[in-house]
């Protein structure tokens, strides 16, 4: 890690098979410097390998989510200094996580900060929540996949009129986009996405990873690609002892016991 703060810009603690990531910059809104995101890719090896971690959430806690990325970092860039640095690839490890990542949501999620959590699978808002992608109004556009990501999403006639404009968007709002998969009082914001997370954590793992990984795969191909390519998956679930332990467990009317193999 390259920071030079006596804080953690990263705080990580692990619950059952759930990981949390909470970004902890609060002097700045959460904003995603260069060793907030050194941590945060650090971070994300150690629990891609960890097989006890099936889910992760990625918070900024009760606040703020994240305001973007540091502006005061890249206010004197230049086009080859941005091109030649790493910084926004983590956005997109991020999205490529193998296991399912929810983002729990309270506060603004601007810019890179939006980027962050349109990046995770799931997001859980707090009522609180604010999400914009404002780069426009800095004489910017969205670099960390926000074009991509929030037409995903939305749809290119709403993403198109966020972008342009910089207009941010309430909790409430981004309920009815389609931008967040749910809603909640703030006081429940975290308790809300562990629950969830247990739920996915409680999943076949072998699964789990498989379902993430075909839906992504699909968003990036052809229809013909993305059938094969989630049938293969499919077949390959059958070599799995979680297959045949679920599908027996069914027969037998008992609750499964996975083991991940
Ligand atoms: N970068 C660096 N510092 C930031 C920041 C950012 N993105 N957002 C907030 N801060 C800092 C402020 O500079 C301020 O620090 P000081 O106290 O040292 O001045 C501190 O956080 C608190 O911020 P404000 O005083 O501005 O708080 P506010 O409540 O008045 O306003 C806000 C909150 C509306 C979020 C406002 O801070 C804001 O507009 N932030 C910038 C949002 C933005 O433009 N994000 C996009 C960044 S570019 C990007 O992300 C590119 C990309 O695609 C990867």
């Amino acid at each position: 890690m390259t920071s030079q703060s006596a804080v953690e810009p990263i705080l990580t603690q692990k619950d059952g098979g759930v990981a949390v990531l909470t970004l902890n910059r609060p002097e700045a809104l959460n904003a995603l410097n260069h060793p907030l995101m050194d941590r945060l890719e650090a971070a994300l090896k150690s629990f891609a390998k960890d097989d006890s971690v099936r889910c992760l959430i990625l918070t900024g806690g009760p606040k703020v989510f994240a305001a973007g990325a540091d502006i005061k970092e890249m206010e004197n860039a230049a086009a080859k200094d941005m091109a030649a640095d790493p910084h926004l690839s983590r956005w997109d490890m991020l999205g490529k996580f193998p296991k399912p990542v929810i983002a729990a949501v309270a506060g603004y999620a601007l810019g890179g900060g939006c980027e962050l959590a349109l990046a995770c699978d799931l997001i859980i808002a707090s009522e609180t929540a604010v999400f914009g992608q404002p780069e426009i109004l800095i004489g910017v556009i969205p670099g960390a996949g926000g074009t991509v990501r929030l037409a995903e999403r939305l749809g290119k006639a709403r993403a198109m009129e966020l972008i342009l404009t910089g207009r941010r968007v309430n909790a409430k709002e981004a309920l009815a986009l389609g931008l967040v998969n749910r809603v909640v009082p703030p006081e429940g914001l975290l308790e809300e996405a562990m629950a969830l997370a247990q739920n996915v954590a409680s999943m076949p793992p072998l699964a789990a990873r498989a379902a993430k990984a075909s839906l992504l795969h699909a968003l990036n191909a052809g229809q013909n690609d993305a059938l094969a390519f989630e049938r293969r998956l499919f077949y390959d679930l059958f070599d799995t002892q979680d297959q045949k332990e679920g599908m027996k467990a069914f027969v037998e009317k008992r609750k499964p016991r996975w083991t991940g193999k």
